[in-house]
């Protein structure tokens, strides 16, 4: 009886202990995000950071700093931010990417898909390649997407046009070919497009009267054909063209 009774009190202080370490353990990013992480720059030889672990846990430190944004630290890069408030607190999702002007050579990888957190995603400045793949339009949570100065080339995806947060999108300095399509109409909390020196071509499409937010926008050094037509925006809005 009375051993019983010494067993019962160790397992209940045990578990009470375990429970307890467990409500202390700090919050893990989604092994899902953590693989494409590593898989994407692991193809682009971007496997160190001064202010993360690649190896390991991702979301630790500067990526949850409480710092809005990835230009608050420049040794953030390449930089993540991560948003750890899931499930009470005990998950973390990568929500921002910047991999800017560190010379990468290589194509937009497959495994970026997996990140379906990410509301924005820097790319600027670097030797990427090939096209921007339609799987682009399942990160809906996007709101600034910027891919441009680098060699990326081919169509641009209409699946971009299933990005209805976007209000960036920054494509210029590219090797695109081809028009602007027609379901970038959809992007209706658009403010900023830079498109200039992209290699596009073709007119304007008409669904961009619906760009009624646009303020920005840049699109000298292509074959647009015709006049960028003044429904573009709302003429108050247009700073700068
Ligand atoms: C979050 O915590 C609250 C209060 O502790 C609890 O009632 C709820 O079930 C928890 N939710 C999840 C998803 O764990
Ligand atoms: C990555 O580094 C390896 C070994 O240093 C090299 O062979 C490869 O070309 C590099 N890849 C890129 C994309 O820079
Ligand atoms: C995305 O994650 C799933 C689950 O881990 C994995 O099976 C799949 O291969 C990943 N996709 C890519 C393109 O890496
Ligand atoms: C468009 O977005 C939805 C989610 O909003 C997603 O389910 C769908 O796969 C996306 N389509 C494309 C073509 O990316
Ligand atoms: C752009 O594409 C053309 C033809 O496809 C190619 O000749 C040129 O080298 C490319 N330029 C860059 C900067 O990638
Ligand atoms: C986006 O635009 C295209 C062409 O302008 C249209 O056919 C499509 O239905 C639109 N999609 C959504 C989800 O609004």
């Amino acid at each position: 009886m009375g051993g019983h009774v010494i067993v019962w009190i160790l397992l209940s202080v045990c578990s009470w202990r375990i429970s307890a370490a467990q409500a202390q353990q700090p919050p893990r990013t989604d092994p899902v995000e953590v693989a494409a992480l590593e898989a994407i720059l692991g193809r682009w030889n971007k496997t160190n950071s001064p202010v993360w672990s690649m190896s390991g846990e991702p979301c630790r430190g500067v990526p949850v700093d409480g710092v809005t944004g990835l230009d608050g630290n420049p040794k953030n890069n390449p930089g993540i931010k991560c948003d750890c408030s899931y499930i009470n607190g005990t998950v973390c999702h990568i929500t921002q990417l910047k991999v800017y002007a560190l010379n990468v050579v290589g194509q937009i990888p497959a495994e970026l898909q997996n990140l379906t957190y990410l509301n924005y995603l820097d790319l600027d400045q670097n030797y990427l390649s090939g096209p921007i793949p339609s799987f682009i339009g399942q990160l809906t949570a996007l709101t600034e997407l910027h891919v441009g100065f680098n060699a990326l080339s081919g169509p641009i995806p209409k699946e971009l046009g299933n990005l209805t947060n976007l209000n960036l999108l920054g494509i210029s300095l590219t090797n695109f070919t081809g028009q602007l399509p027609e379901e970038l109409g959809n992007l209706t909390k658009l403010q900023r497009l830079y498109t200039d020196s992209a290699g596009l071509s073709g007119p304007f499409p008409s669904t961009f009267s619906k760009l009624k937010n646009l303020k920005l926008l840049r699109a000298s050094d292509n074959d647009f054909t015709g006049k960028i037509p003044d429904y573009i925006g709302s003429l108050t809005n247009l700073e700068d063209l």
